[in-house]
């Protein structure tokens, strides 16, 4: 049987949410990842190191007592946040970024940034502190289309914060357009993105065409394919700027199969079996590894994991939902067939 062995990767942008939701998604992500990026876009948002914390306990208590993994954590920007948080911050050896949020942009994002020229003080701090700035990069002005958000996004903001803060290490996040690959390819060494699975995988169409399908909507929303291609491209080209980030964003059904459903795509609980069926679309298996498990280590300086999983070939289908008779989660791609299947993380 075909078998594919890799160091353990990290998942550089995930959703876990909190409370029971959190309880159900977490081991998804726990068995296959050694490590994860947590986004802090809770309700209320975790926008202080207090805050941190007591989520990164909630966090440890879900992880399932037979796996290895830290959650590494991360800050909400919004216009309050201090100059002393940014410094409790960086001080602060579990937690790991901050999170920005074009206020309006995305799934919990009201509390975030509206004016990023006042956030400025606050960019230079990062900077000095060498604490990593995320960002969800789509302009929310409403007058102009979504498909041209993210483009808009680095013409008249990013290109900008790069410009002003060139040793500010930035994280383009969940990258969907041939003109943001461009910018990141074209800025210095302290510019990188994560790209999700979905991105890779699905242009627009499989949201649109033939009946409109919300579990394909997640914000920056699918694009054409020239971007896609642009995507898959940049992921299997081994520049070490981009690297995995699934943006696994879990959703009740119910709040997606609506008249105005939530953004987000739920795809931890095969997040490498849906990288490897992209990167073996493109012959590319032999980028895997450095995507998925070294340069998102080196741009965060974490050290690489040293322990290897296994994925085999050997075809399943998607379920229908995950979750609970309560917590109902209609899985990215439910009822497909995958082709890859990743073992339990080989034993030491
Ligand atoms: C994310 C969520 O649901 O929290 N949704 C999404 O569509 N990606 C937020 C985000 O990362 O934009
Ligand atoms: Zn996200």
């Amino acid at each position: 049987m075909k078998t594919l062995s890799l160091i353990q990767p990290d998942d550089w942008h995930v959703h876990v949410r909190n409370g029971d939701l959190l309880k159900t998604v977490l081991p998804y992500t726990a068995r296959q990842f050694a490590r994860a990026i947590i986004m802090p876009n809770l309700k209320p948002p975790v926008t202080t190191v207090a805050q941190a914390l007591a989520y990164r306990a909630e966090i440890l208590q879900a992880i399932p007592s037979d796996v290895n993994f830290t959650p590494l954590m991360t800050l909400y920007l919004t216009p309050q946040t201090t100059l002393s948080e940014v410094q409790q911050a960086a001080a602060t050896e579990s937690i790991h970024a901050f999170k920005l949020y074009p206020a309006g942009a995305t799934t919990n994002s009201e509390a975030g940034v509206n004016d990023l020229r006042g956030i400025f003080p606050i960019l230079a701090a990062l900077e000095k502190y060498d604490m990593p700035l995320l960002i969800h990069g789509e302009v929310t002005d409403e007058s102009c289309d979504i498909f041209d958000r993210e483009r808009v996004f680095i013409d008249t903001q990013l290109t900008q914060i790069h410009h002003q803060f060139p040793a500010l290490r930035i994280v383009l996040e969940h990258v969907t357009t041939t003109e943001a690959v461009q910018f990141v390819q074209a800025a210095n060494t302290n510019v990188a993105a994560t790209i999700t699975p979905q991105h890779l995988l699905f242009n627009r169409n499989a949201l649109l065409a033939g009946g409109l399908r919300p579990h394909f909507y997640c914000l920056p929303v699918l694009k054409r394919e020239p971007h896609r291609q642009a995507l898959l491209a940049a992921a299997t080209s081994g520049n070490p700027k981009f690297f995995l980030g699934t943006d696994s964003a879990p959703h009740l059904s119910a709040l997606k199969e609506n008249a105005c459903g939530c953004a987000g795509c739920f795809s931890a609980f095969a997040a490498l079996e849906f990288y490897a069926a992209a990167f073996e679309d493109a012959n590319a298996l032999d980028k895997l590894e450095g995507f998925a498990s070294f340069y998102g280590a080196d741009f965060y300086r974490l050290p690489r994991n040293t322990q290897t999983i296994t994925l085999v070939k050997s075809a399943w289908q998607i379920p229908p939902v995950y979750g609970t008779a309560d917590i109902r989660i209609t899985p990215l791609q439910a009822g497909e067939i995958l082709q890859w299947q990743m073992q339990s993380p080989d034993a030491l």
